[in-house]
């Protein structure tokens, strides 16, 4: 791989360290786990097959879909995204799993990049509009934060980007503690400091008047409508306090901003550059990111293609493919070692919403569709850890199901339950019926129930 070198070094400039970056785990319960299959079409299209592929993983001739028996399913090509197998505890990366056979990836974004963006994105804004944030005229610039998922090392390094760029982090355990506060008026918590901005001269303290993380009863996390309620009681408690609202993600923020802000124009930060809160920064929401989601669905179905072609693996990534799809450095690292693709950040905001508007829209540099003659039709079996996720499913999903047409993947979708991983497992009863495999965990560290479903 060419780009192999250049990728490492972006990628220890970055940070990246042997610690998950894309997501840690969570369990999640929520509604729904009906099966969304959308494609679902058992069977062999396999238009120009060029004989059977041996084990999917070193495989050469890539084999049509009738000769998946011939593959064992430990062979055949796995991809992880959106939820790193790695311990959700200490964030250390389950390399088993990662190097299930010689064509499993895992494939993410970079969470710390994306979360010191975010952080950096509020304080501009804040050094920005210094004369109309701090509505109460206190000199206190106030903010509440919404967490995702305590557990979740996405939503840890949102947690903590906010706090550095604030200044309200205070260290624990040699990194900035991302624990929820409650509520913290009087600035007396122990988990935050207050920080402090300097504008034209004058100082202005900035303290982080609550957090929580947004779980609902039935233990559901990034739990949007539970957000929509702490707002309501925080308002109704501080309200001309809030003068900033961040939170770990879109599906939380534009519930705040619907039952609070927007009305209050109360600046909300998000992260996920869903088009409902990208359109919304026309109507006040201050900003959110983008993990380049149409990157990173690209990348979870074209390292499958490139494995069941059996090429190189940066084909049509880091290196042209023969229909001209090609991704530049400044959307993506690969870290070889941690066998993960990382999506590259950007910050959504009122200067650049404009190109961001629909999160649904295919990447145009690997918009172009692969020759189903030399690339013939493969099954794939993936699933969405839960059909309920606002990002995953509003946002991911459909651009899945636009890439996997250009790649001639045969894809089913199967939605999860956000709970109990077994909801997934259960619907992955025959592996032998598809040529490869994507995995959305329930919580990170639960990727043995896969693989031992494919070992069998
Ligand atoms: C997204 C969240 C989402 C989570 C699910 C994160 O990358 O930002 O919105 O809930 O993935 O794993």
């Amino acid at each position: 791989m060419k780009r192999k070198l250049v990728s490492m070094t972006l990628a220890l400039m970055m940070g990246i360290s042997l610690t998950a970056c894309g997501s840690g785990g969570d369990d999640k319960p929520a509604a729904d786990g009906g099966n969304t299959s959308t494609e679902d079409q058992a069977g062999d299209t396999g238009a120009a097959d060029e004989g059977a592929g041996d084990t999917g993983a070193a495989d050469e001739g890539a084999g049509d879909s009738g000769s998946s028996a011939e593959v064992a399913n430990k062979d055949k090509p796995l991809v992880w995204f959106n939820r790193q197998p790695s311990n959700s505890s200490t964030g250390e990366l389950d390399m088993t799993a990662l190097s299930f056979n010689e064509d499993t990836y895992y494939v993410g974004f970079d969470a710390n990049q994306g979360a010191e963006l975010q952080g950096t994105m509020i304080k501009e804004y804040i050094e920005a509009n210094i004369d109309s944030i701090d509505r109460n005229g206190d000199g206190v610039i106030g903010y509440v934060l919404a967490i995702g998922d305590i557990g979740h090392n996405d939503s840890i390094a949102r947690t903590r980007g906010v706090r550095k760029a604030l200044g309200t982090g205070i260290e624990k355990d040699g990194d900035i503690n991302s624990d929820p506060v409650g509520t913290n008026t009087d600035g007396s918590a122990s988990a935050v400091q207050d920080g402090s901005i300097e504008v034209n001269g004058k100082t202005y303290v900035v303290r982080e008047l609550a957090s929580q993380e947004m779980k609902n009863s039935a233990g559901a996390t990034w739990d949007a409508a539970t957000a929509g309620n702490a707002i309501g009681t925080w308002s109704s408690s501080f309200g001309d306090s809030i003068d900033v609202i961040a939170s770990n993600n879109d599906g939380m923020g534009m519930s705040m901003f619907n039952a609070w802000s927007k009305d209050n124009k109360v600046p909300t930060f998000g992260y996920d550059a869903n088009s409902d809160a990208v359109a919304a920064i026309a109507e006040g929401y201050g900003g959110t990111i983008s993990q380049h989601a149409d990157v990173q669905a690209y990348l979870t179905l074209r390292v499958l293609r490139n494995a069941l072609d059996g090429v190189d693996i940066d084909t049509g990534i880091g290196t042209a493919d023969d229909a001209g799809n090609v991704l530049s450095d400044d959307v993506f690292v690969y870290n070889e070692e941690q066998r993960s693709y990382y999506a590259l950040n950007v910050a959504v905001t009122s200067d650049n919403y404009n190109d961001f508007t629909d999160s649904t829209k295919v990447y145009e540099p690997v918009s172009k569709q692969l020759d189903a003659g030399a690339h013939p039709s493969k099954k794939v079996w993936l699933n969405i850890y839960n059909a309920s996720d606002n990002f995953l499913s509003s946002t991911y999903q459909p651009l899945l199901q636009n890439y996997d047409d250009l790649m001639n993947l045969e894809v089913d979708y199967i939605g999860g339950d956000g709970q109990t991983e077994s909801n997934i497992t259960n619907r992955l009863g025959n592996p032998g019926q598809y040529d490869a495999f994507a995995i959305n965990m329930v919580k990170t560290d639960n990727a043995a129930s896969y693989t031992a479903l494919l070992s069998q």
